[in-house]
Parts: structure tokens; C-alpha cells; sequence
């Protein structure tokens, strides 16, 4: 069998699961991943929010948090595949959360909302897998200049996230719908600059991309047009091993093309959701005020946010139909069945295999 080598280790088929926030992609669901020999992504966004003390002493719940599921996912994988955690560049804790990462011994770490241009110099002296998360050929070049020229560091994969994707999308509104956003044309973008590093480097920079790639065919497509592999995020919500709410992945499954819509987020990006009473009272009322502040977010002042995306993401992850905020990709009315891990990888690895 092909081994897909990702730094000095190695991946039996070149499938990212996608760090899924709050709660939806945990210790479980990224260490069925990694056991398959694909790399399981668990989130960092507020992974403490099932701890007692969450609200009063946030960030220690998040870092005990962290490494816990780190563990988890680690022992569940019975040492096959990778297990990554993904950090978003927007949170206010992200150099704690990314150090508490990196001391939990996790094989790779993701960053995306926003550039990561400090992950090289927090990350110095580790040996572990550093990627960020691109939305086109401009953001590859910019991060993975800076990388070289501070810090003496490549890439060591990319991840090119396009359009079609579940949760933030690195695009302005009016891009989402242009021509000019294409995933191909954004992936022969992205190896045009990643080349030019991968010469300086003497080595493969891998490209996976992802935002609506649904199957073993999909990812084959992308892979005869230069990816190394995708991630996906959205189909692993419809596993039995997803680490949110059961109501979350009946959501996902039931879910039609119209009850999906693009909403502006207190991030400052835009995002895909599914249309439940959260974003309908959003809708009519302009504005929920938040409860609570946790402080989570750079580009969020509680005073005028249009709602706390925290606190209704937490309310997805367990279950509430009400006030929970359900980030799905584009692709969701495509999912009508609940998979075991296993068999979901099985299918779209005998889809890649007929393909390529
Ligand atoms: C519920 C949900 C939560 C997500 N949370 C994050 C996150 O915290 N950080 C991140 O970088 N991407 C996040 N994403 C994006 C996924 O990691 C993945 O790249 C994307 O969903 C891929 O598109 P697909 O869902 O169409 O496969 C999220 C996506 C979903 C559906």
C-alpha cells in the first residue's frame, strides 16, 4: 500500500478530517480517524465547555481540556495515522492553546480565521507538523513568506480551504458566489506558489484541499489536478463517532439545500450554516445580547455583537435546536445516512482507488 508521507510521518491514505468547533470534532471522532490511518483533527475552539468551571476560569479549562482529548484520540488510535489539533488565528487565547497543543506531543497543528504568522516561532524547538489554512494563492504566499523569512520554516503541508466550506469562510460575501473562486482555479493558484517553495525546500510541500469535497471521486478529481488529498469536515457530523450532540447529526442528515445560508459572523467572516430559530430571530430581532462574555474572541466587542457565536456554538455541540448556531458545508443535502468512521473512510478510499 502507498504511504502518504506528511514531515517524518506517514498518512495510509491522504484524508484530513477537519477540525470541527465547539465540541463537534473531539478526542473521539479524531482518533477513529487517525486509527484508519488518516489524520484526525480535534478542534481547540472552547474545548473546556463541558467543564464545571468553564466560565470562571476559562482558559485552564481549555488547556486541561486540550490535553485530555489529545490523549484520548491518541489512545483510541492505537498509534496508526496522525492526530492534529486545529486553533483558530481569531481566538484571543490562541498562542496558550497552541503551546498547550504542543506539549500535549500532537503530530500536527492547523491554523485558519486568519493568517497564522506566529505558529513558527511559539512552535520553535518541536517536532511537529505545521500547516495553515489558505483560501487562495495571495494567503499561501504571504504566510509561508513570512515563515521563511522570520522563522527559517516551511510549511510543512497547506491547506487550501475553498468556498464551499462549513463554518468561517476565508472570503468576502460577494466572493462566495464568483466564478473567479472556483476550487480548481484556486488549487493551480496554491501549487504555483507552493513550487516556488518546495524548490527552496528540496522537498514536497503537500496541498489538500477542501470546502465540499464529498467523496473518493471528488478527492481523486483534485488529486489528478496536483492535490496531495482533502479534508473534509461536514460528512464526519453524520458519524457515530462525532464527538457533538445526536441532534446535530440528525440536523446534518436531514438538512436540504434551502434550510442552508451564509450569515456574517461576530469572527468578522462570513459563514455557512444551517438556517435553525438562532438565525431566524437574529434575523428579525438584529441582535441577541450576549449573557456572558468569555472574552473568546479578538475581533468581537460584546457590547455591539450581533450575538456570542461561542455560546451558540456550544448550544449546537449539545443539541439545542433552538438557540445553537450549526455550521454545515455547502454539500450537506448530499448526506442522508449516519456512518461508523470506518466504513465511511472504507468508501472513500474504494472510490479513490477505482479513480486513480
Ligand atoms: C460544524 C463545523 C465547525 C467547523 N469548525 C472549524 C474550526 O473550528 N476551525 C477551522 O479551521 N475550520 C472549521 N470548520 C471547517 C472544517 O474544518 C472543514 O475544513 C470544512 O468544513 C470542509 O468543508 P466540508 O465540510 O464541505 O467538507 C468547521 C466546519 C464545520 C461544518
Amino acid at each position: 500500500m502507498k504511504a502518504y508521507r506528511i514531515r517524518n510521518k506517514t498518512l495510509d491514505f491522504p484524508l484530513i478530517q477537519g477540525g470541527m468547533g465547539v465540541g463537534v470534532s473531539l478526542g473521539n471522532l479524531a482518533g477513529h480517524v487517525a486509527k484508519e490511518g488518516c489524520m484526525g483533527v480535534i478542534s481547540g475552539v472552547q474545548i473546556g465547555y463541558r467543564k464545571e468551571d468553564f466560565y470562571r476560569d476559562n482558559l485552564r479549562c481549555n488547556k486541561e481540556a486540550l490535553k485530555e482529548e489529545v490523549q484520548k484520540a491518541r489512545s483510541i488510535s492505537d498509534n496508526r495515522g496522525m492526530v492534529a489539533v486545529n486553533i483558530m488565528v481569531a481566538g484571543n487565547q490562541y498562542e496558550e492553546m497552541l503551546k498547550s497543543a504542543l506539549e500535549s506531543g500532537v503530530d500536527a497543528i492547523i491554523s485558519g480565521a486568519g493568517l497564522p504568522m506566529a505558529m513558527p516561532k511559539i512552535a520553535q524547538g518541536y517536532d511537529v507538523a505545521l500547516a495553515p489554512i489558505v483560501s487562495g494563492g495571495k494567503a499561501a504566499k504571504v504566510v509561508m513568506n513570512s515563515w521563511l523569512r522570520k522563522e527559517n520554516r516551511f510549511a510543512d503541508f497547506v491547506v487550501l480551504e475553498g468556498r464551499g466550506a462549513g463554518g468561517h469562510l476565508g472570503f468576502h460575501r460577494q466572493e462566495i458566489d464568483s466564478p473567479d473562486m472556483k476550487l480548481e482555479k484556486l488549487l493551480q493558484e496554491v501549487l504555483e506558489v507552493v513550487k516556488t517553495f518546495e524548490d527552496k525546500k528540496g522537498s514536497a510541500i503537500p496541498v489538500f484541499i477542501a470546502g465540499s469535497v464529498f467523496d473518493g471521486y471528488e478527492m481523486a478529481y483534485y488529486a489528478k489536478r496536483g492535490a496531495f488529498g482533502a479534508q473534509i469536515g461536514t460528512r464526519f457530523i453524520a458519524t457515530y463517532e462525532c464527538d457533538a450532540s445526536e441532534e446535530f447529526s440528525k440536523l446534518i442528515c436531514q438538512a436540504k439545500k434551502e434550510d442552508v445560508i451564509i450569515t456574517q459572523s461576530p469572527v468578522g467572516l462570513p459563514g455557512r450554516a444551517l438556517k435553525t430559530k438562532l438565525l431566524e430571530q437574529l434575523e428579525h430581532d438584529g441582535r441577541i445580547p450576549p449573557k456572558r462574555c468569555i472574552d473568546c474572541l479578538k475581533p468581537c466587542n460584546p457590547t455591539v455583537t450581533p450575538y456570542c457565536i461561542s455560546e451558540a456554538l456550544i448550544q449546537a455541540a449539545k443539541g439545542n435546536i433552538e438557540q445553537g448556531l450549526f455550521f454545515t458545508g455547502e454539500n450537506v443535502d448530499r448526506i442522508n445516512k449516519m456512518y461508523h468512521v470506518h466504513d465511511l473512510i472504507e468508501e472513500l478510499k474504494t472510490q479513490w482507488e477505482e479513480t486513480i
